[in-house]
């Protein structure tokens, strides 16, 4: 059972990215290994140069984004981590991915319209086709699994038809990969539009906890969450109350409650104040250690950078072999 993910360097990552992706980064390290398979998990900053970028910051990002993850728990002993452009077969593969890849198909993905439509100026084609290296990024690697948040859930259907109609036409050379979205926490909105997905771009700072925040800017964020005006306050999930169904599901994440105990947790409480603490009492008890982390990690990059080299290293040893079998099937390269 191999796992493979990727999380862009753009921004600051946020309580979305941390509870719908980074928790089950986490946890699928040991579990692959369980299985006698390893797990992948990659900063693809090539698809975050499908919207304008600053290049003196890119690799900034990059480190930043790498220093969160080792921070939350990855370990590159036991995973495998890499820069996405550090890995030109996952570039090559997508080439090849497009000849099985609809344009229609392109054209219909959610993200690609939301970010079409934000862009001033430019939409490139690195924009449209950003589902196509997704999908290669995961299929070079045989992987079983993708774990992501719900907005991704597009993309990896779209992956799959792809790796599906590869092999229809070439014999089967690459692996199906299963979708795995956390059951809580796959969807955290942002705390003053809850019916908005959190996300770096869309969203409001206010309404956005960063994984970096300072403990009182996250009880400053969650004591000024919209709620409702409900008279008695209920804490209960609805679909009338996004903002109080939005605290539940970040304290049961947080706290890896279900949310019918949280609900029946906070039963006695006096309104919504009490559930708005209680959130970012857990929020700060989960973020404060990976906060230390950070800074001892983030201050080094040379070791940041022997990280992704070493993994880089790893990951072509099973990458390449996928492309050798890609080529051969598609009758091109030298003889075999
Ligand atoms: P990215 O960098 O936007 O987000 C990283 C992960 O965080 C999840 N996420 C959320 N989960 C819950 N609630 C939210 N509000 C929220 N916002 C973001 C995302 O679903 C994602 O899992 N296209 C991907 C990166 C990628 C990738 C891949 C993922 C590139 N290649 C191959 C899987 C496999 C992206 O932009 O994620």
């Amino acid at each position: 059972m191999r796992i493979f993910s990727g999380i862009q360097p753009t921004g600051r990552k946020h309580l979305g990215n941390y509870l719908g992706a980074i928790v089950q980064y986490v946890e699928g390290q040991q579990r692959a290994a369980d299985a006698g398979d390893v797990a992948i998990y990659c900063v693809v900053d090539l698809h975050a140069m499908t919207v304008p970028w600053e290049p003196a910051e890119m690799r900034e990002r990059v480190y930043d984004t790498a220093a969160v993850l080792l921070a939350a728990g990855l370990d590159p002993e036991q995973c495998i981590f890499i820069r996405q452009s550090d890995m030109p077969e996952h570039t090559e593969l997508a080439w090849h991915l497009g000849a099985v890849t609809s344009h229609g198909d392109l054209n219909r993905m959610h993200q690609f319209k939301e970010k079409s439509a934000r862009q001033r100026d430019l939409i490139s084609a690195d924009l449209f086709t950003y589902p196509v290296l997704m999908a290669a990024d995961v299929l070079a690697y045989r992987a079983n699994e993708v774990p992501v948040g719900d907005d991704q859930r597009q993309h990896v259907e779209l992956m799959r038809d792809v790796a599906q109609r590869f092999n229809d036409r070439f014999g089967e050379v690459l692996v199906v990969p299963e979708l795995r979205i956390p059951s809580v926490g796959a969807r955290i909105m942002d705390l003053q539009d809850p019916t908005s997905k959190m996300s770096t771009t869309g969203g409001s700072v206010e309404g956005t906890v960063y994984v970096l925040d300072e403990p009182k800017a996250v009880e400053k964020k969650f004591k000024r969450a919209v709620t409702d005006s409900e008279d008695p306050p209920r804490i209960v999930r609805g679909a009338s109350k996004p903002g109080v169904s939005n605290l539940i599901d970040i304290l049961s994440a947080t706290r890896g409650m279900t949310p019918d105990e949280v609900e029946a947790s906070l039963a006695d409480a006096r309104g919504y104040g009490d559930l708005k603490v209680a959130t970012a009492d857990a929020v700060n008890e989960l973020l404060a250690p990976v906060r230390e982390r950070y800074t001892a990690l983030r201050a080094d990059e040379d070791a940041l950078e022997a990280i992704f080299a070493a993994g880089a290293e790893k990951a072509r040893a099973i990458t390449q072999p996928t492309l050798r079998d890609v080529r051969a099937a598609m009758g091109i390269g030298p003889r075999t």
